[in-house]
């Protein structure tokens, strides 16, 4: 039988066409992007044509558009890089409880150094309470950093908002957008916030490549120092190969996202409507304000890892939480905040769409789950239905 991945929100496959595209710059367009020779020039033409991808994807200027090697440098480059730039002028940054750890680690970094850090609380569905956030600045206050949707639930939180608050003080923000592009319309047009994160290997795009969108005007410290490149914002020879799958990436997923907004939302409603028919089942995460592919939910009186392991030998790939902390016996930070307790936070599963899944994909967890938690629970002390 045919896998089932739907762990896309820890990594999607690679396009076909993405690997058709990056396969010359293994071979014979091997040239580094900064020589001037022609095998240089063509790798920069190539570079340049990524970004050019890209930043139409987000509605951007190329030139506001920075390599990184993925969503993890590019949270850390903009954290690091606003705190240091502004120094002098205040030491305060603000976020929220649920980022991911990449974001969560600059912060605790900066903290080391003497920064100081306000970590926002969610609502029981996961969003940001403007009025703390308000409450929470000071005039020390340089950065609020707020990602677009969280990768364990999906919630995506009320941006322009942020923004809006955050410049009638002078404040610069940035977003994790790492699981909104390619899934939702994210552009830097509508979307005004001065920094955001992304990475190829969410929408179907290599993994090791990222980008930084720093707004024209923003001045940033760069993390990464050395050569030259990047307009001198992040030094290193450029990935030629990721950052041409990465614009072909973009440029696809342009094309997709209006069979993201209807075909996969729909394969997404259909699995969770009918999997929270299974009694003691309950949704993390908004019901509305949520990214079309995303789907965590509780399943009262089993383990989540029990459930994974289940479905994974069945041929069904999901996950309990985010990718990189898995293997870890710690509850999920994200589901904690929303106020779960912990024994519903260890039977959740988050469950992630992609462009590739279908709806067979979504009939044979269908068929197998339901039948999974009920023997789970048959063997467990502690469940009965409510
Ligand atoms: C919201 C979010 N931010 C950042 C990252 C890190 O991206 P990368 O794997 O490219 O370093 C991820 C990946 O899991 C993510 O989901």
């Amino acid at each position: 039988m045919n896998p089932v991945y739907l762990d896309n929100s820890a990594t999607t496959p690679v396009d076909p066409l993405v690997m058709e595209f990056m396969l010359p710059f293994f071979t014979r367009e091997f040239g580094n992007a900064s020589s001037i020779h022609s095998f240089g020039q063509r790798a920069r033409a190539a570079v340049e044509e990524a970004r050019e991808r890209l930043a139409r994807l987000i509605g951007a200027n190329s030139a506001e558009v920075i390599f990184t090697s993925g969503g993890t440098e590019s949270d850390n480059t903009a954290i690091r890089g606003i705190a240091h730039q502004f120094k002098e002028r205040g030491n305060h940054i603000i976020t929220t409880r649920i980022e991911h750890p990449a974001v969560l680690a600059s912060c605790a970094a900066l903290e080391q150094e003497g920064f100081q850090v306000t970590y926002l609380s969610v609502d029981s569905a996961g969003r940001v309470d403007l009025q703390q956030l308000v409450d929470s600045i000071t005039n020390k206050t340089t950065l609020i950093s707020v990602m677009h949707a969280n990768n364990e639930i999906g919630t995506m939180q009320p941006l322009e908002e942020i923004c809006t608050m955050a410049h009638a003080r002078g404040i610069r923000v940035h977003s994790d957008c790492v699981q909104t592009l390619g899934k939702v319309p994210v552009g830097m047009k509508t979307l005004p916030v001065d920094l955001a994160s992304f990475s190829g290997h969410k929408l179907h795009g290599p993994k090791g490549i990222g980008a930084l969108f720093v707004r024209k005007g923003v001045p940033l410290k760069p993390f990464m120092v050395g050569g030259s490149h990047e307009r001198k914002r992040r030094a290193g020879t450029e990935n030629v190969a990721g950052i041409v799958g990465f614009g072909k990436a973009a440029e696809l997923a342009q094309q997709h996202l209006p069979d993201m907004a209807t075909r996969v939302r729909g394969l997404r409603d259909r699995l969770q409507s009918r999997l929270t028919e299974i009694p003691g089942t309950a949704l993390n995460g908004h019901p509305e304000f949520r990214v079309p592919h995303i789907c965590n939910l509780s399943f009262e009186g089993t383990e989540g890892e029990g459930l994974l392991i289940s479905l994974d030998l069945e041929g069904i790939a999901v996950s309990t939480g985010a990718a990189c902390s898995s293997g870890s016996l710690e509850p999920s930070h994200v589901l904690l905040a929303l106020g779960r307790d912990r024994r519903s936070v260890q039977g959740s599963l988050r469950f992630s769409l992609s462009r590739m899944t279908t709806g067979q994909d979504v009939d044979r967890v269908l068929e197998a789950l339901p039948r999974i938690v009920q023997r789970i629970r048959s063997m467990g002390p502690s469940y009965s239905a409510p």
